[in-house]
């Protein structure tokens, strides 16, 4: 859009805009901030002789609608008492996820802002003791993908995992390992180009750019960004006619393209997972891949990789962009994605993400031994309800296994499940299928598929308070126990009683809105628990 009625002081550069917020919030707002709120037709784009410029009013009527009021409005619904330095919202999502802990996606992990908090030596008005300190054992008997374990290493602490999950353990464990980066580069490359080699067979590729050319000029036409967007935040179309509209107009191109390069679209069984989840060219590559790395000799670079392809693949499921985190239907054809706001396509390769995925796994594994200290961490497959420790230790790793029984360990830092909110196996099932892992879904506690009714509480009270029974035999007398949960139905006080245990604090910690839709203030508990007879 031209600039008719310039008024001197209103418009800035993308990098004053940066600035000129950053001294609004006092708090850094980075220039891809403010792009973000453009392309997301958040406020509007000017060009000025080839200049891009905003308008600083159109920010700051952004800013006081929403960021600037959030603190003020968690609190007054939520109480003063929530402990607003736990929101962390002065961390980008780099910050969030930095190193290992995006070395794959998992639902249900926390920050590890959140570890750091109560692990390291720090006090505040809110934790006013520190808990734990170098040299220590951490315990996480709900390990997930293994958050608490990096942590405790960067903190100098040892640390002991559990989780039901097989495929959770092992990011855990790839995560804390310790690797040969230079290897990992040269079995990498040599799988990529045998890949590249593998695809020289058909018509893929060049098929995906082809489509990829013809989608640009169509998108370009019927979804121009960003007004596009900005049209629909204004309620001047109705995206989900128009989108169906734009869909069907677009599928004789793809059609005639897929007949053009004979494109195979889908699998012909769909039994298991992989048969069903994944267009038949990804599903060769996959399998392709996957031998070339089973044939590895050095057992730590074939983990890593086999992260990588998990990785890769639940990218290169055939789903929409939006349903990436709930699978509904396999989809073959080019899509409206209500996500991006344009016509998408599912992938026909697995090689770009391959690619991508491979160069930042190095990147993040490079930045964490930087970081590394020297301890150890393990996480152990198992049911915490009832697991014998020390003996599982003793199996992969004695010396460790004797530092423990002798030191003990000094307390848990652990998020248990939700009741009825996620199924932990069920959520990386292409990778449970691909590996062929055993599955556990009858011992996870609280599962989705068991729903949150009167049944599924009760017997969450018992798996969690069984868990921290279990826990204790391992414990020092002096223990601290931190969980972090959602406690709507108020379980906690009726777990710690039954784990025989006493609630000494709990540290409220509000849940930002992930999105300007989602208003619901929210928030979640730590709760701090110690041995009841215990002075
Ligand atoms: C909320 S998640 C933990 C997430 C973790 N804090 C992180 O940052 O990745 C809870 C975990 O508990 C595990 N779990 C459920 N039942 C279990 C059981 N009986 N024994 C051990 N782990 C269990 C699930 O598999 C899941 O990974």
């Amino acid at each position: 859009m031209q600039i008719n009625l310039f008024e001197p002081g209103d418009f800035l550069t993308i990098q004053e805009a940066s600035h000129w917020a950053s001294e609004y919030l006092k708090k850094k707002v980075s220039t891809a901030n403010i792009s973000y709120l453009i392309n997301y037709g958040r406020i509007q784009k000017y060009r000025e002789n080839g200049d891009t410029l905003v308008s600083k009013n159109e920010l700051q009527e952004y800013y006081k609608s929403f960021n600037g009021r959030r603190e003020v409005n968690y609190k007054s619904k939520l109480g003063d008492d929530l402990n607003w330095a736990l929101s962390f919202d002065q961390y980008r999502e780099a910050e969030t996820t930095k190193h290992v802990h995006r070395l794959h996606p998992y639902k249900g992990k926390f920050i590890p802002q959140l570890v750091e908090y109560f692990l390291d030596d720090h006090s505040d008005d809110f934790k006013k003791e520190v808990y734990f300190k170098e040299g220590d054992i951490i315990l996480d008997p709900f390990c997930g993908s293994g958050t608490a374990l990096v942590q405790a290493n960067e903190l100098g602490m040892h640390a002991i995992g559990i989780d039901i999950s097989y495929f959770n353990s092992f990011i855990s464990n790839c995560k804390v390992d310790d690797y040969n980066i230079q290897e990992i580069l040269q079995q990498s490359n040599l799988i990529t180009l045998k890949l590249k080699k593998f695809l020289q067979q058909h018509c893929t590729l060049e098929f995906e750019e082809e489509l990829l050319q013809e989608l640009n000029i169509f998108n370009n036409k019927h979804f121009p960004s960003p007004e596009y967007k900005r049209k629909i935040n204004n309620r001047e179309i109705d995206e989900y006619k128009y989108g169906k509209e734009k869909e069907g107009l677009f599928l004789p191109i793809y059609k005639k393209l897929v007949k053009k390069y004979d494109i195979v679209l889908k699998q012909e069984s769909t039994e298991t997972f992989l048969d069903k989840w994944f267009l038949q060219h990804v599903r060769n590559e996959i399998d392709f891949v996957y031998a070339k790395i089973k044939r590895l000799r050095n057992s730590n670079t074939k983990e890593i990789l086999k992260l990588i392809l998990s990785r890769t693949i639940r990218s290169c499921r055939a789903t929409t962009h939006s349903d990436l985190a709930t699978l509904v239907e396999p989809i073959s054809a080019t899509y409206y994605c209500s996500k991006h706001g344009k016509i998408c396509k599912p992938l026909f390769s697995i090689l770009r993400w391959w690619e991508t995925y491979t160069k930042d796994t190095v990147e993040r594994l490079s930045e964490f031994n930087t970081l590394r200290t020297e301890t150890k961490q393990i996480c152990l497959t198992g049911d915490s309800r009832k697991i014998d420790l020390i003996e599982e230790l003793k199996k992969v790793d004695k010396k460790f296994a004797s530092l423990v029984k002798k030191k003990k360990m000094n307390g848990i830092f652990s998020s248990p499940p939700y009741v009825g909110l996620i199924d932990y196996h069920e959520q990386h099932a292409y990778a449970y299928d691909l590996f062929n892992f055993k599955r556990r879904d009858n011992l996870e506690i609280g599962p989705l598929f068991k729903g949150k009714g009167r049944e599924a509480r009760e017997s969450y009270v018992e798996g969690v308070s069984q868990v921290l029974l279990n826990a204790k035999k391992y414990l020092v007398k002096d223990y601290n126990v931190f969980l972090v949960a959602n406690d709507r139905s108020n379980l906690y006080p009726e777990i710690a009683e039954k784990a025989g245990m006493k609630i000494v604090n709990q540290f409220k910690r509000p849940v930002l809105n992930r999105t300007e839709k989602d208003k619901g203030a929210y928030s979640e508990i730590i709760f701090h628990l110690k041995e009841k007879n215990n002075g």
